[in-house]
């Protein structure tokens, strides 16, 4: 094995050195390269139920096996796409008998996604030698184990989605130099500690959700400075502090905020109404207080649940945001039971959309 190695990591240096001459033998090496990680990969999966992976074998060119997308001109494999398919392996280096040790060899592999399958293990450091990867998808499988700070170097690195794991430890503050990420998406796995200040970096993130893990402290100030952000999912993590005041302004795409099932304080922000593409508000089960701000200007609303906190102050015009909601022809969902409001229900109750 080790010696394989070493011969592939020269054939790689070879080759990287000498792509620009052409060299046929470089070809050669750099298509046989791609076609031996794959079948590594196939040595390694203990599990193929559907039998995905019998095709893989030298009756046709591994740019044809199922699953993989080559590179018409070079015949590289750019894309590796095996989502539920019921295969069990591991992906890890160590564990696993370096069985995924080949996949960093992929170099113009850009979109891997083995999502919704039952590898466990880590997830290998060598996965940041995939230099051109631009979507790594890795959701609903047994992964365990800290995320490497390595991954950070992925430079073109765009949607990273782990959801549903059981990975655990912090999430690596390095993260904040995968400068081309538009979507984050851990839900649903063992993250622990606090939300590092440098994701704020991440000025092209559209979609970041860390629901359900065990995060904890306050969410940094700076993150409420990402613009382009249009769903913000931090519901039942063990999160504390206000949410910030002028969110509605300097989150103008914003169409979800789900931070629901933690410990947040303060009052639901007025500028929350300056958020017209907001179409759901799901705070519920937090110790929010104070009055709840007009709704008029979303229109586009469809959940707003605002139950189990501690707002109203038993007065009169509690309630007056459920008039604000009569243009919000989308409406679904009005949920704001065990809070402290007073009055009486408004008649525009009657009036809300279907
Ligand atoms: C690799 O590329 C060379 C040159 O284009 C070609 O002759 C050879 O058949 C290819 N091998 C594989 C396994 O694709
Ligand atoms: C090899 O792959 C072909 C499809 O590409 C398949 O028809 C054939 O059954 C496979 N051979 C074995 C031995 O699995
Ligand atoms: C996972 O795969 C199974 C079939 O293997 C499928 O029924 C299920 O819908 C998939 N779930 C997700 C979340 O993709
Ligand atoms: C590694 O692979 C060999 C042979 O495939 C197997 O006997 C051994 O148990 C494996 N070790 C681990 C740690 O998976
Ligand atoms: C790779 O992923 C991107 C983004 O999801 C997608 O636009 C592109 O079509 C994918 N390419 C391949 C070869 O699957
Ligand atoms: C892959 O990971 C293994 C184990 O951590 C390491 O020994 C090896 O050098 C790595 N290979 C590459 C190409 O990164
Ligand atoms: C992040 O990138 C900066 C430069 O862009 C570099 O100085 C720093 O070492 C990187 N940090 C990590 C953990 O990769
Ligand atoms: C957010 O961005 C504004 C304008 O660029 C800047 O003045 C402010 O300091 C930033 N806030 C945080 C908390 O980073
Ligand atoms: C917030 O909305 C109001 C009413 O639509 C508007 O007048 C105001 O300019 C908005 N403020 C910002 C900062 O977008
Ligand atoms: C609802 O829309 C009507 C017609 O455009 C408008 O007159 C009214 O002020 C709106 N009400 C609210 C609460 O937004």
């Amino acid at each position: 094995m080790m010696s394989s190695i070493i011969v592939s990591i020269c054939y790689f240096i070879f080759c990287c050195f000498s792509f620009s001459f052409q060299s046929t033998d470089c070809v050669l090496k750099s298509n046989e390269t791609d076609q031996l990680a794959l079948l590594e990969f196939k040595a390694k999966v203990t599990r193929d139920p559907l039998h995905v992976l019998s095709s893989w074998n030298y009756s046709r060119h591994f740019c044809q096996w199922k699953g993989v997308t080559c590179n018409p001109r070079h015949q590289r494999v750019t894309a590796l796409l095996l989502p539920s398919l019921l295969l069990q392996g591991s992906l890890s280096a160590h564990i696993g008998n370096l069985s995924f040790l080949r996949i960093g060899y992929l170099s113009r592999l850009r979109n891997l996604s083995l999502e919704n399958n039952t590898f466990g293990g880590q997830i290998p450091d060598n996965i940041s030698h995939c230099v051109n990867l631009e979507s790594l998808r890795l959701g609903y499988n047994e992964l365990v184990g800290k995320v490497q700070g390595k991954l950070s170097s992925l430079s073109k690195l765009r949607i990273q989605s782990v959801r549903s794991n059981k990975l655990s430890g912090e999430i690596p503050s390095s993260f904040g130099n995968l400068s081309s990420l538009e979507v984050l998406s851990a839900a649903e796995n063992q993250f622990e500690g606090q939300i590092p200040e440098t994701l704020s970096e991440l000025k092209r993130m559209r979609y970041i959700s860390f629901g359900a893990n065990k995060l904890s402290g306050e969410i940094p100030f700076s993150i409420y400075n990402l613009s382009s952000l249009s769903d913000f999912h931090f519901s039942f993590n063990q999160l504390h502090g206000s949410l910030q005041s002028d969110l509605g302004f300097t989150l103008p795409n914003l169409e979800v905020l789900n931070v629901g099932g933690n410990q947040f304080t303060g009052p639901i922000p007025t500028s929350i109404s300056n958020a017209s593409n907001l179409m759901r508000l799901i705070i519920p089960k937090n110790g929010f207080s104070g009055k709840v701000p007009s709704l008029e200007n979303s229109h586009k609303l469809e959940w707003v649940s605002i139950s189990r906190n501690h707002l109203g102050n038993g007065e009169k015009d509690d309630l007056e945001f459920v008039n604000s909601l009569v243009n919000a022809s989308r409406l679904e969902l009005l949920a704001f039971n065990i809070n402290n409001f007073g009055g009486m229900l408004p008649e525009a109750v009657g009036s809300l959309s279907t």
